[in-house]
C-alpha cells in the first residue's frame, strides 16, 4: 500500500554508526510512496556515503549548506517548507545538543530550524552518553520544543557495550512517519485495547497447552489503530512478531495474566477488540517438576479458565465498544451469533478455518462482521486491510450509537 503518497518527508541523518541503517529506512519510505529527501551532516557522510540515499531515493542528497546545484531556491527555506514530516535518525548527542540550542551551522540544523511541521528525533548512542545529564536536559528542551523524540533501544552497541542507545530497526521509524502522515486520525484521543497471539497454559515446567494463533490479526488491528492516531495497549500472548511503535505492549503467558491484563485496561479502554485466541482449559494443577514418564498412558485434569470476552460484556461502562473473535470450522454463522449474545460483545468478527487463505499464520483473511443487527460476509483481503476494515465499521457504529 502506498501509504505516504504526496508526502513530503526529509530524512536528517547524522553521524552515527546508526546512519547505516538508514538506508533501509529512506528505502522503506519511498516504498510507502513518499517523496524522501535525505540531508546529512558531513560526519553521517563518513559513515554511509550520499551516493547510497541518492540511489534509493533518485533525489540529490544534500550535505553542504551551500551546494549551489540544488533543486531549490534558497534550499534550506524551501526543503523546510516542503516538508510534511522531519526525522532526524540517529540523533547524536551533538546535534540533539544544537537542535536544543537553536544552532543553525549546516544544512540539517538549517533546514530543520526553518520547519514547521511536524518533527521526530531518533536519538543513537553509547549508553553513557545518552544518559548523560546534559543530553538528557537536551532532549527534555526538544521535546518542549514540540519535537517527539523516540526511545532508543536496548541491546548490543557497536562500542561493544551492552545498553541504552540503539537506534530502532527501520520499521519502527517508518511506523512513526506512518502514525503522523498515512490515515486521518480519526481514533485520536480514543483509548483502544488490543489483544493477541495465543495463551500457554503451563504442565510442567517444560511443556504447555497452547494454540496455532500466530497474532497476525491481532497485530494487524493494533497496527491500523496506532495509524489512526488512537492511545492503544496491546496485550500479546507469546508471539514472534514486532509489536507496532508507539504502543504500549503487555506481554502474558496465560490466559489467567491476560484476563488480569484487560482487568486493568478495561476501565478505561474505549474500545476493546480481543482478537486473542485464548484457551478455555488449563492443566488442574502445574507440576512443579518435569513430569517423568510411565508405562501406559496418561490423562491430564483440566479446569475452564476465565472467559475474558464475557467477563468485559458484563463490566462494561456506558460508551464502550467490544468486538470480539471467533474461530470455528462449522456451523461459523450461527456459533459466531451465540458468542455475540452469550457475551454481549457488540461485533464479532468471524472466520472459518476451513476457508482457503484464513487460516493461521497467513497474511491474508476472510472475515464475516456479526452485529446485533446483520452479517457483512468480506472477501478474502490482507489481514491489513480486514484490519482496516473492522476498524472502519467499529467507528461507524461507535458514530452512530
Ligand atoms: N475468549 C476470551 N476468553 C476465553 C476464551 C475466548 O476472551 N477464555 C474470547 C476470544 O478472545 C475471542 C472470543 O472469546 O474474542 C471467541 O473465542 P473462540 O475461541 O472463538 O470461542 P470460545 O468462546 O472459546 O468458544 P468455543 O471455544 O467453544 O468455540
Amino acid at each position: 500500500m502506498e501509504e505516504l503518497r504526496g508526502k513530503c518527508v526529509v530524512l536528517g541523518v547524522t553521524g552515527g554508526i546508526a546512519a547505516y541503517k538508514m538506508a533501509d529506512t529512506a528505502h522503506l519510505l519511498v516504498k510507502m510512496g513518499a517523496e524522501v529527501h535525505v540531508v546529512m551532516t558531513e560526519n553521517a557522510a563518513r559513515f554511509i556515503t550520499p551516493l547510497t540515499f541518492e540511489t534509493l531515493t533518485n533525489r540529490r542528497c544534500v550535505v553542504d549548506t551551500f551546494a549551489r546545484d540544488f533543486q531549490y531556491d534558497v534550499a534550506h527555506v524551501s526543503l523546510a517548507k516542503a516538508a510534511d514530516l522531519i526525522l532526524i535518525a540517529p540523533a547524536t548527542a551533538n546535534v540533539i545538543a544544537k537542535l536544543a540550542h537553536g544552532i543553525a551551522d549546516d544544512m540539517l540544523t538549517t533546514v530543520v530550524l526553518a520547519a514547521r511541521c511536524k518533527k521526530l528525533a531518533a536519538p543513537a548512542m553509547n549508553t553513557a552518553m545518552l544518559e548523560n545529564p546534559v543530553t538528557q536536559d537536551n532532549i527534555a528542551a526538544l521535546e518542549r520544543y514540540g519535537f517527539e523524540v523516540i526511545a532508543p533501544a536496548d541491546g548490543l552497541l557497536a562500542c561493544g557495550d551492552v545498553g541504552k542507545g540503539k537506534l530502532p530497526p527501520p520499521e519502527d521509524l517508518a511506523d512513526r512517519v506512518l502514525r503522523h502522515l498515512a490515515r486521518e486520525k480519526t481514533l485520536e484521543g480514543v483509548r483502544v485495547t488490543v489483544t493477541a497471539g495465543p495463551t500457554q497454559e503451563a504442565l510442567d515446567p517444560v511443556r504447555f497447552l497452547s494454540n496455532h494463533s500466530s497474532g497476525k490479526m491481532g497485530y494487524a488491528v493494533a497496527r491500523e489503530a496506532m495509524l489512526r492516531g488512537a492511545e492503544e495497549t496491546l496485550i500479546s500472548g507469546p508471539a514472534a512478531l514486532v509489536p507496532p511503535s508507539g504502543v504500549q505492549v503487555e506481554r502474558v503467558v496465560s490466559a489467567k495474566e491476560m484476563f488480569e491484563a484487560v482487568q486493568r485496561a478495561f476501565p478505561t479502554t474505549d474500545i476493546l477488540i480481543k482478537a486473542a485466541a485464548v484457551a478455555d482449559y488449563r492443566p488442574a494443577a502445574v507440576a512443579g517438576d518435569k513430569l517423568k514418564k510411565h508405562t501406559g498412558d496418561m490423562s491430564i485434569a483440566l479446569e475452564r479458565t476465565d472467559d475474558i470476552l464475557a467477563w468485559a460484556g458484563q463490566n462494561r461502562h456506558p460508551g464502550q465498544f467490544i468486538c470480539g473473535f471467533s474461530m470455528e470450522t462449522r456451523d461459523l454463522l450461527e456459533n459466531s451469533r451465540k458468542k455475540l449474545e452469550n457475551k454481549k460483545a457488540d461485533m464479532i468478527a468471524a472466520n472459518d478455518l476451513r476457508t482457503a487463505g484464513a487460516g493461521f499464520g497467513v497474511d491474508t483473511n476472510a472475515i464475516t462482521i456479526l452485529t446485533p443487527e446483520g452479517t457483512e460476509a468480506l472477501p478474502l483481503m490482507s489481514k491489513a486491510e480486514a484490519a482496516a476494515r473492522l476498524l472502519d465499521e467499529i467507528e461507524r457504529r461507535r458514530l452512530c450509537s
